[in-house]
């Protein structure tokens, strides 16, 4: 499969160096270096935290048949975020078997991923381009929608709005969308108990370690620490936070420059919404301007998943 990039490498590397300066790193580069594109890999695959999303997606795809009919014998799929493109290839490979024709569009700012992504939708015998974009700039996001004519199915899952503002995020992707197109979007289910100590699971400790030893930063040089905070701008958006704290004075290197943190500095280490039941559905439908054609929850109930209209 070919890819296209709009979001090259080198300017990957720039934006890398001046968030480290910023000392605020956003959610891209958590899966930007191939060895924490792999720890996702293995991430994704804990049964624990994603075991019931899969089981999600396998529902949506045994109940693929009117989504195959509403598409006739044509079906781009665009998926935002896409990761490895495993939870899409649940979908597409259900749709094939309804007699669909689908062209499969990853969208990713992780090279490594989107390689594997495209990858496996070759060996599967899916066509498609992968597409190397940015997914949280509005440009990109309507460069890679408009890979295909409508009507298409645009996919973003596992979070992927989560880590960025979603009130915003899903206003870009509410203006991308053109009478007949389906979204498939989901979002974690904030739970008193569970969702700060899901964060402490092994393998999600793991996956942000990695990032912070490809900058020279090992576990004994600091704490990584979660908060819990409430977005006032609406009943029900909580947000975890997360950052590293230098418990000595250590130096990072990104892009081949020495960064020096003193003791007690920070590293934001982005964030991730999550939501009760009543604030997605306003997220999506009031304030996205998305109508719910329907609606399923992960039966370990940490997502929820919608297909949406506009
Ligand atoms: C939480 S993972 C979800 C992956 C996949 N959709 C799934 O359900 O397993 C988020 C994905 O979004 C990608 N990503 C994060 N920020 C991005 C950005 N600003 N632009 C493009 N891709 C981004 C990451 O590389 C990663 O593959």
């Amino acid at each position: 499969m070919k890819v296209e990039v709009v979001l090259t490498e080198a300017d990957i590397a720039q934006e890398f160096a001046e968030a480290i300066e910023a000392r605020d790193l956003p959610e891209k580069f958590f899966f930007w270096f191939p060895r924490s594109a792999k720890q996702w890999i293995t991430l994704a695959q804990e049964a624990e935290l994603y075991g019931g999303l899969v089981q999600t997606w396998n529902q949506i795809a045994a109940d693929s048949k009117p989504l195959a009919q509403h598409f006739g014998g044509r079906a781009p799929v665009i998926s935002f975020g896409a990761g490895d493109g495993s939870r899409d290839r649940i979908l597409i490979s259900a749709l094939k078997d309804a007699g669909c024709e689908c062209q499969y569009y990853p969208v990713d700012a992780s090279q490594c991923l989107l390689e594997i992504a495209c990858a496996g939708a070759e060996d599967d015998e899916i066509d498609g381009v992968g597409i190397k974009a940015d997914i949280s700039s509005p440009v990109h996001l309507v460069y890679a929608a408009d890979a295909s004519e409508p009507p298409r199915i645009f996919i973003m899952s596992g979070n992927t709005i989560g880590a960025f503002d979603p009130l915003a995020e899903i206003r870009y992707l509410s203006q991308c969308m053109k009478p007949g197109d389906r979204l498939i979007i989901d979002g974690e289910a904030y739970d008193g108990e569970k969702t700060l100590a899901r964060r402490g699971n092994p393998a999600a400790r793991r996956f942000f370690q990695t990032l912070l030893r490809n900058v020279g930063i090992g576990e004994e040089d600091g704490e990584v620490r979660f908060n819990h905070k409430r977005d006032e701008r609406h009943e029900g958006l909580h947000l975890i936070t997360r950052h590293f704290r230098a418990d000595r004075d250590l130096s990072a290197i990104a892009a081949g420059e020495e960064i020096a943190l003193e003791r007690g500095e920070r590293i934001g280490l982005n964030f991730q919404y999550t939501y009760t039941p009543e604030a997605f559905q306003w997220l999506l439908c009031e304030h996205g301007g998305l109508e719910i054609i329907t609606q399923y929850r992960s039966p370990d109930e940490r997502f929820i998943t919608a297909v949406c209209k506009r």
